[in-house]
């Protein structure tokens, strides 16, 4: 089944191909604009953007939104991960900005991701899963793995302290709110056929 991916990120692109073996995933078209990530929640932007690449293309699409929630921010940076340090931020300076904001509130280390995928069929049928991953956040960033925010997150589903750019791609996977999303979605692809 050939699906187009409806993102510029190439760290999504690999990571849905990893998680989804059996499905040709196809890139976003270069000419495509994707529309801007103005939605309240995860579901919204990524609503838009499948069905962006839907309308396009004319194929099935995917398309996910995803960000980190502080619980000593009250959930920021939430939609806002891309960008929170500014529209060019890098991810160092994103993780920096969330680093310093989180010592300086009330102590509480809690984080999660959050992965809203959002499939339109062929025929336009619009499904959402929504999956989240929890962790603390360690201090300072650690190990070269992963993208964004994982040099500072620590899932609770290890033991260890290992942050998730320390995890083994596959590691990541099994536990990582993407890989949770991609997985409730391939199991309702399979549940159809
Ligand atoms: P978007 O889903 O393309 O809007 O980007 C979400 C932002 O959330 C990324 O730029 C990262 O900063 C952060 N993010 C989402 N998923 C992950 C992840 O698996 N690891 C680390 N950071 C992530």
């Amino acid at each position: 089944m050939k699906l187009v991916l409806a993102t510029r990120n190439d760290h999504k692109l690999r990571e849905f191909r990893e998680a989804l073996p059996r499905m040709e995933i196809l890139p976003l078209p270069d000419e495509v604009e994707l529309p801007a990530e103005t939605g309240e929640t995860f579901a919204d932007n990524a609503l838009e953007k499948a069905r962006t690449a839907h309308k396009a293309t004319g194929l099935a699409a995917i398309a996910d939104d995803s960000g980190i929630e502080a619980a000593a921010l009250d959930g920021l940076p939430c939609v806002r991960s891309a960008r929170y340090a500014g529209d060019a931020a890098t991810d160092e300076q994103n993780l920096q900005k969330l680093l310093d904001e989180v010592a300086a509130a009330n102590g509480d280390r809690r984080v999660a991701y959050v992965c809203a995928l959002v499939h339109v069929t062929g025929d336009g049928e619009e499904w959402l899963f929504e999956q989240r991953c929890t962790g603390r956040l360690a201090t300072e960033p650690r190990g070269s793995g992963g993208f964004g925010y994982d040099p500072a997150f620590i899932p609770d589903d290890y033991d260890d302290d290992r942050t998730m750019a320390e995890l083994r791609p596959d590691e990541k996977h099994a536990i990582s709110h993407r890989g949770r999303a991609a997985r409730a979605f391939r199991e309702w692809l399979e549940s159809r056929s």
